[in-house]
This record gives C-alpha cells, sequence and structure tokens, in this order.
C-alpha cells in the first residue's frame, strides 16, 4: 500500500499478555513499517465504561505506554498518545452518537457480552462503538487492524462515515479492515478459552513481564492430555496444540517446524522447549519495561509529545466537522 492511514488503540490494561502480544501487538509493529502514517492511541476513555480506580488507572496507562515501546513501537514511526488527552475524541462521538439508532448498537459484542457480566451496563458501554468510531475517522483513518472480534464495530465506523458523508457532505473515507492473524493464544488452565487478562486463575495467562521462573512454571503446569507425542491438532488437542502455537511464534517458526523440532520429546520434555522459547523472547522486553518504568518522567514527556501530534492532525478534521454540521 503506497498511502494510507492506519489507527488502533488499546485499553490501559497494564502490563500486556502473551495473547494481547501475538494477537494483536507484534502486528502493529510491523504496521508502523508498512504505512506512512500510523496512530497507536491507549484509550484510556474506553477503559471507563467498566469501574476504575484512579491512582491504578494512572499507572496502567504509564504501563501500558513503557510495554508498548519495550514490544518495539518506534514513537518515530507511529504517534503513540493517550486518548483522553486529546478532547476532539469525545466531541466527533457526541455527534455520531447523533447519528447512530438505539438498536443499531444493541447486538453488537461489547455490549451484549459484558452488559449480561454485570447484569447492567452503562450509557458509556452502550455507545462504546460509537466512540470507536470517532476514534478511528477523527483522523480520516483508511486502515484499522482488527481481530475477528471487533470485526463489527469496524462495520459501524463505515456506515458512520457514510451516514455523515450522505448527510453534511463527503469528509471521511471509509475504514478498511486489516484483519490480522487468526492466531489466538489460549489458556494455560482452560485451552478451549482464550487467555485473557480477566481469567481468574493466575496460572492461565502469561503476562509480558513474567520472569523466567513464573513463565516455566506456568507452562509447565499447562493442561495438556493423556498423550505423550506433541501433535497439532487444535480441535481434538487443543492444550498441546496451544503450546505449538506458542512456541512456533515465539521462535519465528512454523507450526510444522515447530512439530518438527518435538519429535521424540514426550509432552513434559517439550514444555521445557516452549519455555524456553518464550523466555528468549520475553526477557528483552521485561527488561526494557523494567528501564521505562524507572524513568516515569520519560515516559510521560513521550507520551505528551505524541499526544500533541495527534491533536495536530485531530483539530483541523473536528474543525471541518463542525463547519459542516453548522455549528
Ligand atoms: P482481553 O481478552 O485480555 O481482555 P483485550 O480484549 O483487551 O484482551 O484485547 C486486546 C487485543 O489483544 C485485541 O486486539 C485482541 O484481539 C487481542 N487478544 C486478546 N486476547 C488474545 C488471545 N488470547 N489471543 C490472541 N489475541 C488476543
Ligand atoms: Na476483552
Amino acid at each position: 500500500p503506497g498511502g494510507g492511514r492506519v489507527f488502533s488503540g488499546i485499553q490501559p490494561t497494564g502490563v500486556p499478555h502473551l495473547g494481547n502480544y501475538l494477537g494483536a501487538l507484534e502486528n502493529w509493529v510491523a504496521l508502523q513499517s508498512r504505512y506512512p502514517s500510523v496512530l497507536y492511541s491507549i484509550v484510556d476513555l474506553h477503559s471507563i465504561t467498566q469501574p476504575q480506580d484512579p491512582k491504578r488507572l494512572r499507572s496502567n496507562i504509564l504501563d501500558m505506554a513503557a510495554s508498548l515501546l519495550a514490544c518495539g513501537i518506534d514513537p518515530e514511526k507511529a504517534i503513540l498518545f493517550q486518548q483522553s488527552q486529546v478532547s476532539e475524541h469525545a466531541e466527533l462521538s457526541w455527534i455520531l452518537g447523533c447519528l447512530t439508532s438505539m438498536p443499531r448498537l444493541r447486538h453488537l459484542p461489547q455490549w451484549k457480552m459484558k452488559s449480561k457480566q454485570k447484569n447492567e451496563g452503562s450509557v458509556g458501554l452502550y455507545t462504546y462503538p460509537v466512540l470507536q468510531a470517532a476514534d478511528i475517522l477523527l483522523y480520516k483513518s483508511t486502515h484499522v487492524p482488527v481481530g475477528e472480534d471487533q470485526v463489527q464495530h469496524l462495520e459501524l465506523a463505515q456506515d458512520l462515515a457514510r451516514i455523515f458523508n450522505n448527510r453534511y457532505g463527503d469528509l471521511f473515507p471509509e475504514p478498511q479492515a486489516l484483519l490480522s492473524s487468526t492466531r489466538k493464544v489460549k489458556s494455560l488452565r482452560d485451552p478451549s478459552a482464550k487467555m485473557s487478562k480477566s481469567d481468574p486463575q493466575a496460572m492461565a495467562t502469561i503476562t509480558i513481564t513474567d520472569s523466567p521462573e513464573d513463565i516455566a512454571l506456568k507452562i509447565r503446569r499447562a493442561v495438556t492430555d493423556f498423550t505423550s507425542e506433541v501433535t497439532y491438532d487444535p480441535e481434538t488437542r487443543p492444550g498441546v496444540s496451544n503450546l505449538v502455537t506458542v512456541h512456533a511464534a515465539m521462535a519465528t517458526i512454523s507450526v510444522e517446524e515447530a512439530v518438527s523440532q518435538a519429535r521424540g520429546l514426550d509432552t513434559g520434555a517439550y514444555k521445557n522447549l516452549v519455555a524456553e522459547s518464550v523466555i528468549q523472547r520475553l526477557t528483552p522486553i521485561r527488561e526494557e519495561i523494567e528501564r521505562l518504568r524507572a524513568e516515569p518522567g520519560h515516559l510521560e514527556a513521550l507520551l505528551a509529545r505524541g499526544t500533541r501530534r495527534a491533536r495536530e492532525l485531530a483539530a483541523p478534521v473536528l474543525k471541518e466537522v463542525r463547519q459542516k454540521v453548522g455549528f
């Protein structure tokens, strides 16, 4: 692709886990060199759709910034910024919300999943996808890396670009999905579920700052099955197959190559190999996060600079929006 602008966001959940890294962040790093203009936002406005402790939120924002940088986001190639510091996001979200019907939102995954868990949901949770659309359109973004679970949300952003353009005159390009690999990392304790930060079992999730000892222990405890040979068959052997997925991704080899490296090893011995590949890959990242955490002033300055650059792009677009709406 010659032109184009990429936008993506991640909630400030603190330090990412292995699923976030392999399912999203690795791809973010690749995209920053492939597109001339790239924005990555720590979407703190989205995060308060669930209750947050303010002190914790503040430190989670810095931890996410440190993690993104340590994973390879380069502030010279991508604008890394904090969503709430660019107030245009909230303003455009209101305007787009006025173009969105209530039923359009009811069936979107964010609301269907999370409002049920809580038995009631806030207006913010309900309109979360509208804010996502605003995030994207505010920069006239053309490409949005998304997982399959986010496709419907991107469709809303596409609809809203069209609805706005029809009502007020052409302004927004229709953003295209960049479907990231379908590589899903599973819970180490229950391989029928995906690895998730909300998993209550500590042993189920590897975070990118885990110590080598913790990584080895968690992989040793990973649920497998009663066959000792290592094969890749996610349907019938989800546990072992998840280890193969992780090994292949961390050692940047194919699944077939990972399975062939496991030949002659039982699953117990293979776990050592998998753990070694994870430790090798995560150790420099963990060390870089520790280094960045020790200099919060530097981190804050970096984010502030990204935020200034994002605002410079957002302000003229919002000015056009206001003019078209009649403000
Ligand atoms: P979580 O499921 O832990 O709450 P998020 O929903 O915040 O994670 O996801 C952030 C990003 O990481 C999304 O792009 C999502 O698709 C990706 N992601 C999350 N969990 C996994 C996983 N287990 N495997 C692959 N990608 C994942
Ligand atoms: Na989630």
